[in-house]
């Protein structure tokens, strides 16, 4: 059954993610994660999904490290997913919970 994601998370993911720059100011997770990727076994992916992408920062900087990958993001926040639309124009995102996927 669909369930409703609850409001005041969106908009607490909302305040951290439209507020900080993780473009210019990348976390250390965001490395680790382009170095892990970079060493499995699908060395050159064809197409990558970030489920819970937030404004696309990840993918954003995915893009550099695997230029020939199809990216698509979920998130649940509209906000967040439109500006993961401006960021990444190549890329598909999509509104909803990973929670409904069946
Ligand atoms: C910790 S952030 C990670 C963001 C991004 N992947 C990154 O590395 O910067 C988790 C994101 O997942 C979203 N999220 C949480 N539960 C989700 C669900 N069930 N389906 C889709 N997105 C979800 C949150 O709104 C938030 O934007």
């Amino acid at each position: 059954m669909k369930k409703t994601f609850p409001v005041a998370e969106i908009l607490a993911d909302e305040k951290i993610y439209l507020n900080e720059d993780r473009i210019s100011n990348p976390p250390e997770v965001f490395k680790l994660i382009c170095d892990l990727m970079a060493k499995s076994a699908v060395s050159d992916p064809a197409s990558i999904l970030d489920v819970g992408c937030a404004a696309g920062e990840q993918i954003y900087h995915l893009q550099k490290q695997f230029p020939n990958a199809t990216f698509r993001g979920l998130g649940v926040s509209v906000s967040l997913i439109d500006q993961a639309c401006e960021r990444n124009p190549k890329s598909q995102f999509f509104v909803g919970s990973a929670l409904d996927a069946s």
